[in-house]
């Protein structure tokens, strides 16, 4: 390991669903109204896939366009991380599906499975192998398309998510005071059922109930727990970027409601001018929601090189973590 290599953060590239699904759409399936969405959650409308739109076709766009960014071609991908709670398959991984369609090396692919938190859980997992030399350059790919997982007849949960992906491509660097500066990872399995993503799994369900398939969460205590997180995230970094003599320009948290962002900054005096938000426009993608802010605020210039940028998420698993990062 050689302490004076640091990953950094090369190109970013995202991808959203054509299909444009605004809060009125779901007044056909319950009982909501615009007004309730747009002022409870901030959310204005989200993105659906197609019929032929997977977390893989997504994954593999928002690649493209980091490899783009990144002046690389995908043959010179060393490794391929795919953050992501709605595999097109359990087997194959969907970055094996990316490193297929990528046209890439054989390299290894794999998945990450931490939800909304899932992008910070493959970005470390990177970091490490070009920490080492393991990789000279990696792909991190958060990608969900959670609307394939939504219940029509529950208010509480359908009207929260959106489809999408976002991809860095990282690469080693020795300047100094450059690149991820700390990546911090938690969970709390113990609180595992105030979000429950069921799916196709091995699990037998109890003698004479249906296996479920729908998100579910129980949206009082994840917004507690968010709100909780997001100032013990946000605090614990604003020390160590003190300890380390950086300010921070620009905070991407995990897009999920805008009140949890909110009463988080409150408690924290954080400036909401330092903040990106784009969650009137998408939703929460779960492990798409920070790639995707992050690749907006680089090609929109709210964050530059040499800017300290910080990244903060929380959610299923439970899991949360942050990422002070030097552009
Ligand atoms: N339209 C109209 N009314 C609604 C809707 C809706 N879509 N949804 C809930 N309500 C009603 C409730 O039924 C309730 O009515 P009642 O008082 O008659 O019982 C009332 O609104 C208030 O309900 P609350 O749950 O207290 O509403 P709250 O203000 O907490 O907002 C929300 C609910 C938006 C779900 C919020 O709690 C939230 O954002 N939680 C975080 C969820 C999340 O995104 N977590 C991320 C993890 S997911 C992952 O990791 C993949």
């Amino acid at each position: 390991m050689n302490g004076s290599i640091a990953a950094a953060l090369r190109g970013t590239g995202c991808s959203v669903p054509e299909r444009v699904i605004p809060n009125d759409w779901f007044t056909n399936y319950v009982d909501t109204s615009d007004e309730w969405i747009r002022t409870r959650t901030g959310i204005r409308e989200r993105r659906y896939v197609g019929p032929d739109e997977t977390a893989s076709t997504l994954a593999v766009t928002a690649a493209r366009n980091a490899l783009v960014a990144a002046e690389l071609d995908p043959k010179d991908l060393d490794l391929i991380l795919c953050a992501t709670v709605t595999p097109d398959h359990m087997c194959p991984s969907t970055a094996c599906i990316v490193q297929g369609a990528l046209g890439c090396r054989p390299i290894p692919a794999m998945d990450i499975s931490a939800a909304c938190t899932g992008f910070l859980y493959a970005m470390s997992t990177g970091e490490q192998f070009l920490r080492t030399g393991a990789a000279k350059k990696v792909l991190v790919v958060g990608t969900d398309v959670l609307s394939r997982t939504i219940d029509l007849t529950d208010r509480n949960t359908c009207i929260l998510f959106g489809d999408g992906a976002g991809a860095v491509v990282m690469t080693p660097t020795d300047t100094p005071d450059h690149g991820i500066r700390s990546i911090k990872l938690y969970s709390d399995g113990a609180a595992a059922r105030l979000v429950h993503l069921p799916g196709k799994v091995t699990l037998q369900p109890p003698a004479g109930e249906k296996q479920h398939e729908h998100i579910w969460l129980n949206g009082r205590e994840v917004f507690k727990f968010a709100v909780r997180r997001m100032i013990e995230l946000t605090q614990d970094a604003i020390q160590d970027c003190q300890a380390m003599g950086v300010n921070i320009d620009l905070l991407i948290p995990h897009q999920v409601n805008q009140r949890i962002i909110d009463a988080a900054l409150e408690t924290i005096g954080f400036p909401a001018s330092k903040v990106m938000v784009n969650l009137a426009k998408y939703g929460n993608t779960s492990a798409a929601s920070i790639p995707i802010a992050l690749d907006e605020a680089m090609r929109a210039g709210r964050a530059k090189p040499g800017d300290t940028i910080l990244l903060v998420a929380f959610g299923g698993g439970l899991t949360w973590g942050s990422a002070i990062i030097t552009l």
